[in-house]
């Protein structure tokens, strides 16, 4: 992020509480204009219910929201129109074609587009050929390209897609990257919530890591990962006697070490240095290491290292 840009939506301190519940416990978080944003936390986080306190479609009981120095709570329509929105179960009507859903949306935003006009829409999301097929008809990744453009109907300036790739096959959710990357370069400010780190780390330039309703860690993908230490892991199969597994332990770019049922996995910041000293051990104790893998740190060990827990099954 550039430290210069201008904040355009600016959550202050957010509580939401379902009875016992704490969904949000003190949000606070500033989005700046013409970014890509990108909330990553696993089910049940708070994302959904963040998005929906910026769109003021529920309450919240303590803390302020801001969309370009309009406050949400007082000026719902004025926010509104600024937004579009991509809800996370959004539910279409099966029976419109592609083309009518864009008018009836139109309509509902006062801006009643010209059938050139909602071609054009679909167009730009890749579905113009699909402008006489009924919303039921469409596959998966079609669906939810044209609730985004349902969601741009009005042109607003502000997108907000909750999990807009989940349960898409790569190639359908390579298909929205496109979208959502054009629209970032049309200036747009996009905020997307998601629990795919690949996602994450490739669109968005900032994101922040949301756990049990708080903002656990903020900043660029590769901040992050070079803030928690830029930990490379090393897999190999390898069986060691204990007080080589100790010279390893002790290595000054060996952060940890775990040695499972042959199965040894070394968290370093210099992996190559690791391979070097597991061979000198392999070459003494007269066994090699197998199956040697390096990968690379991505959000998913950030996440690790902040909760102690995997971001969840991803599908
Ligand atoms: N209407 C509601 N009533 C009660 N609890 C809710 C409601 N909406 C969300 N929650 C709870 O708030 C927490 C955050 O939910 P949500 O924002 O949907 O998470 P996410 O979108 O990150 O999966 C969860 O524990 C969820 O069960
Ligand atoms: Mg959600």
């Amino acid at each position: 992020m550039s430290g210069s840009r201008a904040a355009i939506i600016a959550i202050e301190n957010v509580h939401k509480a379902y009875g016992d519940l704490k969904a949000l416990n003190g949000v606070s978080l500033q989005i700046c204009q013409g970014e890509c944003f990108g909330l990553l936390g696993p089910n049940g986080a708070g994302k959904t219910t963040l998005l929906s306190c910026i769109e003021g479609l529920i309450s919240f009981q303590e803390g302020r929201i801001s969309v370009d120095g309009y406050e949400v709570a007082h000026h719902r329509r004025k926010v509104k129109s600024m937004l579009g929105v991509q809800l996370q179960d959004e539910t279409l009507f099966t029976d419109l074609t592609a083309l009518e859903a864009v008018q009836f949306y139109g309509a509902l935003y006062n801006t009643f587009p010209s059938r050139a006009e909602a071609l054009a829409l679909l167009e730009r999301f890749d579905l113009a050929e699909k402008r006489n097929a009924r919303i039921g008809t469409l596959s998966g990744g079609q669906q939810k390209r044209l609730t985004l453009a349902l969601a741009m109907v009005h042109d607003p300036a502000i997108i907000l897609l909750d999990e807009p790739t989940t349960g898409l096959d790569p190639q359908a959710r390579h298909h929205i990257w496109d979208i959502v990357r054009r629209l970032r370069s049309e200036g747009k400010t996009i905020i997307l919530t998601t629990h795919y780190i690949e996602e994450a780390e490739i669109l968005c330039d900032r994101v922040g890591i949301i756990d049990r309703g708080q903002i656990l860690a903020l900043g660029a993908p590769r901040e992050l990962i070079e803030r928690m230490g830029n930990l490379s892991t090393v897999r190999a199969s390898l069986r060691l006697p204990a007080e080589k597994l100790e010279q390893l332990r002790a290595a000054a770019y060996v952060q940890s070490l775990s040695s499972d049922d042959g199965l040894l996995s070394v968290q370093t910041s210099d992996p190559q240095r690791v391979l070097t000293l597991l061979e000198e051990i392999g070459k003494e104790t007269g066994t090699r290491p197998q199956n040697v893998s390096i990968r690379q740190p991505n959000l998913e060990d950030v996440f690790l290292s902040l909760t102690g827990r995997s971001l969840g099954p991803v599908d």
